[in-house]
């Protein structure tokens, strides 16, 4: 039985009793409260923290747009590498002053950061009241209200069958929705924080997502963004990924579909299908490769081969015609050698990626690699090895993008662009940041757009007709 999610486009009113029967947890005498939240890392918190909103909303919280206004804060934070860590202890660091100053605020820490953390983020931060992993947002409100009368409040858990699917989460307006589909990971790479703060993998149904989409359509979004964190492994029992790919394109009204992160191994026939004859999936991929050495990837427990990933993009640009392709890289993992990490290089200088996010590896506490494998690649030759691949693909994605050059592109007009009030940014279906001179057209209009010239990361053009 598929339960229907709770509606919360227009939150209950403060005061207002809720049904007995509530999948939230109540909070006993609950005093609203003004609610300031601060995303850090990918895009599962963003919609994570639109999830929170969900919940704190329709408890008869409000949420505050600007921290100043806020008598609760909370972090949802990331634990992927050390330094998205520091930032939010740093964080922490400047909130105690505030908290001194203000004494009844309450500053709660949330996400994989402290699941990853746990006692430990009390012990260096003890001014933090409530500290709460991924799978307990449904506890917020009892534990915003166990906070004020004096308790700190801890909820670790880790629950194999929390999907949230019957809670809707509370979204900005806009033109590009995150939609979570998958929570957990069950790959365990051994370099990978996530299994342990997120636990294991769960589907949310088909029939539950198709009908969230029809409704963000409704509330005016053109553009759908599957999340989950081997998102292609999605399965509901019933459906697969490629099939889930199609039923969402089908919705009626639905401009765009995109989809983050895949993995290579899950890349089944099914969604390449659905890639090359849906029109609404977006002809671009995100598919990390992390080495291009099989010896690296083997320690790495990725699962498959360089060979067999080249095989793979191979297949997908015959199916795929002009696909995107951007992936995930780290340098210095344990024991990866200068022939290693050449090999890496010779990969991407192979399969020429339009973009790739590049890291040094970060010894994340409880993984594998962290506890059986040596960091032995110095600090210095990490930052080496980092700057190459960041030249390497900085000149690889500045040849792509001159090919677009007097070419015309279709881009959805998202906004003003951040540099000039004259103009417009929107993305091309393969993702591409696409920059010109406003004219006639409106945020959310398809438009077509001449281009005129191009840098690595940004096309520049005019409306054409
Ligand atoms: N160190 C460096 N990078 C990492 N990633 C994940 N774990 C680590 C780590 N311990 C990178 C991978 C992944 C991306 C989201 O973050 O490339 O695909």
């Amino acid at each position: 039985m598929i339960k229907p999610r709770v509606q919360t486009k227009n939150p209950i009113p403060l005061y207002q009793p809720l049904p007995i029967a509530d999948p939230i947890a109540q909070s006993d005498s609950p005093q609203p409260r003004r609610v300031y939240i601060e995303t850090y890392g990918c895009q599962m918190n963003v919609s994570d923290s639109e999830l929170m909103t969900g919940v704190l909303t329709r408890s008869g919280h409000r949420i505050a747009n600007r921290i100043e206004d806020a008598d609760v804060i909370l972090l949802n934070t990331c634990a992927i590498r050390e330094n998205a860590e520091t930032k939010v202890i740093n964080r922490l660091t400047q909130l105690s002053h505030r908290k001194r100053k203000q004494e009844d605020l309450i500053l709660g820490v949330c996400g994989c950061m402290a699941q990853h953390l746990r006692t430990k983020l009390v012990e260096a931060a003890p001014y933090v009241d409530l500290v709460m992993g991924p799978d307990a947002y449904r506890d917020l409100p009892r534990a915003i209200n166990s906070v004020a009368s004096g308790d700190p409040f801890i909820n670790l858990k880790l629950d194999k069958t929390e999907d949230y699917a019957d809670i809707a989460p509370i979204r900005k307006d806009g033109l590009r929705a995150w939609l979570t589909i998958q929570r957990g990971c069950d790959k365990m790479c051994t370099f990978c924080i996530v299994p342990f703060v997120r636990g294991r993998e769960r589907s949310i149904p088909l029939p539950i997502l198709v009908d969230d989409v029809k409704r963000l359509v409704d509330e005016g979004f053109k553009e759908i963004v599957l999340l989950g964190q081997t998102v292609n492994s999605y399965n509901d029992g019933k459906h697969d990924f490629g099939g889930l790919l199609y039923a969402v394109g089908d919705v009626d009204g639905i401009e765009r579909v995109r989809f983050t992160s895949p993995h290579p191994s899950d890349a089944s026939g099914g969604m390449i299908d659905a890639m090359a004859n849906c029109a609404q999936v977006c002809k671009h991929i995100h598919l990390p490769l992390q080495s291009g050495s099989t010896r690296i990837l083997k320690k790495m427990h990725r699962t498959y081969t360089a060979e067999e990933y080249r095989t793979l993009i191979a297949t997908m640009r015959e199916r795929v015609p002009n696909l995107a392709i951007s992936t995930d890289i780290i340098v210095g993992f344990c024991g990866e050698t200068e022939q290693d990490f050449a090999e890496t290089c010779d990969l991407m200088s192979e399969i020429r990626y339009d973009s790739a996010f590049t890291f040094k590896y970060s010894p994340r506490e409880g993984t594998l690699a962290h506890r059986s494998l040596e960091d032995d690649v110095s600090e210095k030759e990490k930052g080496k090895r980092l700057r190459t691949v960041i030249e390497l693909q900085e000149k690889i994605s500045h040849e792509i993008n001159q090919e677009s050059v007097g070419k015309t592109v279709e881009v959805l007009v998202e906004g003003e662009s951040r540099r000039q009030s004259d103009n417009y940014q929107g993305k091309t279906d393969n993702f591409k940041t696409t920059v010109f001179p406003k004219e006639n057209a409106v945020v959310g209009d398809l438009v077509k757009v001449a281009i005129e010239s191009a840098s690595a990361h940004t096309l520049v053009g005019r409306i054409t007709v």
